[in-house]
């Protein structure tokens, strides 16, 4: 294995099948994976930053080259302070291209020294997303086939019990 690191940013919120298939991708292809719970400005999230990294850390197990961390910062400051090579991301469909590589550029501006990587999504997880888990948790729905079990509680918990409080 290399000695090089990697960070996987998302919001994960919260982590699914999705991600997790391509953070073990990332940590056969990198000596080092930091998942790095980080903020998008553009989304407001359901779980805080710290359920959000209790969540991954029940999912990789197993992992041993992987953690898991939050930063409130700038990605390329934390990839700079983490002497991270790469930031690796998950892409899905061409409908998540454009603006992902508006953050590859920015991200490559403001800290030279990263590359972004991008790993293709596997086929069954092409449609999913956190926001589609949450949608179908507010209904009661059952999520067993989107995020690991370990998680499902944390979930339906949190996402069903508000909805039913909610109505
Ligand atoms: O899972 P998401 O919401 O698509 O992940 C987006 C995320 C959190 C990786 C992105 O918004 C990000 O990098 N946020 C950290 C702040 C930052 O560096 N913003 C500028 C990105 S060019």
């Amino acid at each position: 294995m290399n000695s090089l690191t990697a960070v996987c940013p998302g919001s994960f919120d919260p982590v699914t099948f999705g991600h997790l298939d391509i953070i073990t991708r990332a940590s056969h292809l990198f000596g080092k994976v930091i998942v790095v719970v980080a903020s998008n400005g553009a989304k407001h999230c359901s779980f805080t930053p710290e359920e959000r990294v209790n969540m991954i850390k029940k999912c990789i197990t197993g992992l041993d080259n992987v953690e898991v961390a939050h930063y409130d910062g700038l990605l390329a400051d934390y990839a700079a302070k983490r002497n991270a090579t790469a930031i690796v991301k998950g892409l899905r469909a061409m409908s998540d291209f454009e603006y992902e590589f508006q953050m590859a550029l920015a991200n490559k501006k403001l800290n030279p020294n990263v590359e972004t990587v991008f790993l293709t999504t596997a086929s069954q997880n092409m449609y999913l997303s956190s926001s589609m888990v949450k949608q179908i948790a507010s209904m009661g729905g059952d999520i067993s086939s989107f995020v690991p079990d370990v998680i499902k509680g944390d979930i339906m918990n949190r996402i069903y019990q508000k909805n039913r409080k909610d109505s």
